[in-house]
């Protein structure tokens, strides 16, 4: 997988080690005349000082523009090949009424997939027949607040599911929407993708039992199929995935269409986006076009009528849109076979983004209080946990002179890190704030020691003055 600390072993001295990658920073993202990082409209420094730090910053005027334009771009795309499209915004990638309300703005349906996320979509306003449900353990509580919240289309994931859906749905009074996962034996990350005839994986059921599952399915008067539905992985840079994916389902979509109606197919999420400079991820246009071709050639070739499609990004709508904040606590040179680094400590860690510790994954990092002129010098950005492996940025260029007190951004950190997010080390969780036209608004508080000793049930001393705000 790109976007790896492992790739970047080639990572070169930037000319500029103030510089703002496009891409890779909000499209807001730029320097004020005292060099500070402006996002949104609003700086770095004053966010800093109203709201402390670590802070998730989310730039709303990013996650709209991003989901309007998948939107757009997908609607384009299945109206040639004569259909129609639901865009679900994945809330695993970043979940809270807000993002809730301002996706739901922008046409977008939205996928959840615990009793937790449901609660936050409904409590967001969401209509639940613009949700979606996923999971492959739902308990039954999960599938019963679904059904009786009347959630669009549950995706069901294994053949004991089915029999519980049915239930579930026949006790409450309702016909369910359903989808049925399957695993098309295509892996995708980045620009490559590996074809497998059978899959090893705890989501979903095996491609060669769709139509026997699909049959049962439509067994149940309780149930309503509404056609197959796959992920094949995440960060993925264009459309050739999909397209194989989407060719494989079809075969099996078809042999349902034969015996019933398939009005749809999802073929879930995964676009991925730029997470350091040289990441290219094609424009979701193109990908867009290269899918529904592909869907419309299967289709034609099997004489089948195009369904009606359905695609879960998360990512792709709100990663490039957070960037979190830190304060530089201690700065260490450490000689290295590759020369000095500096290990640069900042006042969060892997408790707010465990990304690099999960999957090596990589990120871009800037001073965000000043520009500098000093020459860039290798630093790994470490956070303050009791861990080795707490590494928030791996390998960046950074100006020799980043001191103690400064503030650091790190780009790209909408998806998978406040939604990640652990109390590791008994470390608070940080705020998030939304930013949009010079405006900043709190739109999830930071934990206090009083959240975690609230939670404790033997506590009986205060906190210690001083850190329990
Ligand atoms: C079923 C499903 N849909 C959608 C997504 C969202 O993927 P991404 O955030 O990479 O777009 C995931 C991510 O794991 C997923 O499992």
């Amino acid at each position: 997988m790109a976007s790896t600390a492992a790739d970047r072993r080639t990572l070169e001295v930037p000319a500029d080690p103030n510089a703002l990658a496009p891409g890779v920073w909000p499209a807001s993202a730029h320097r004020d005349d005292e060099g500070r990082l402006v996002v949104g409209g609003v700086d770095a420094q004053a966010l800093a000082a109203r709201f402390g730090t670590p802070l998730y910053v989310l730039d709303e005027g990013e996650v709209r523009e991003r989901a309007a334009r998948t939107r757009a771009a997908f609607e384009r795309a299945a109206a040639s090949i004569g259909t129609d499209v639901t865009i679900y915004y994945a809330g695993k990638a970043f979940l809270s009424t807000a993002i809730v309300r301002w996706v739901a703005e922008e046409g977008l349906a939205v996928d959840v997939c615990s009793g937790g996320e449901l609660a936050i979509a409904l409590a967001a306003g969401a209509d639940p027949a613009r949700l979606g449900f996923h999971g492959n353990n739902k308990s039954e509580d999960e599938i019963r607040a679904a059904v009786e919240a009347g959630v669009g289309a549950l995706v069901i994931d294994s053949e004991i599911e089915i029999e519980r859906v049915a239930a579930a749905a026949a006790r409450a009074g309702r016909v369910q929407r359903v989808r049925l996962r399957v695993n098309s034996g295509v892996h995708a990350s980045t620009h490559d993708f590996l074809a497998t005839a059978h899959e090893d994986q705890k989501f979903g059921v095996t491609l060669a039992r769709a139509v026997e599952l699909g049959e049962r399915i439509r067994s149940h008067p309780s149930l309503e199929f509404l056609g197959l539905h796959c992920h094949i992985g995440s960060q993925i840079f264009d459309a050739a995935g999909f397209a194989e994916s989407a060719e494989r389902l079809l075969a099996e979509h078809a042999a349902l269409a034969a015996t019933g109606p398939v009005p749809e197919l999802n073929l879930g999420g995964g676009f991925g986006i730029a997470y350091v400079a040289g990441d290219d991820p094609a424009p979701i246009e193109r990908i867009a076009t290269g899918i529904a071709e592909a869907v419309a050639v299967g289709c034609r070739e099997r004489g089948i009528a195009v369904p009606k499609l359905a695609f879960e990004p998360g990512r792709s709508i709100v990663g490039p849109a957070g960037v979190t904040l830190y304060t530089v606590g201690t700065v260490k040179p450490v000689p290295t076979d590759e020369g000095w680094r500096h290990y640069v400590s900042v006042d969060g860690g892997m408790s707010d983004n465990a990304r690099f510790a999960l999957y090596g994954a990589d990120y871009s990092a800037r001073l965000a209080s000043r520009v500098s002129d000093a020459p860039a010098a290798l630093v790994r950005i470490a956070g303050k946990h009791c861990e080795a492996g707490d590494i928030v940025v791996d390998r960046e260029y950074l100006p020799h002179d980043v001191a103690p007190g400064e503030l650091v951004a790190v780009a790209a950190t909408g998806a998978y890190c406040w939604s990640l997010a652990s109390n590791y080390n008994h470390v608070p969780r940080p705020p998030v704030v939304a930013v949009r036209g010079g405006e900043a608004r709190l739109i999830v508080r930071g934990e206090t020691i009083a959240d975690l000793l609230a939670r404790d049930v033997g506590a009986e001393a205060i906190a210690p003055e001083g850190i329990a705000e």
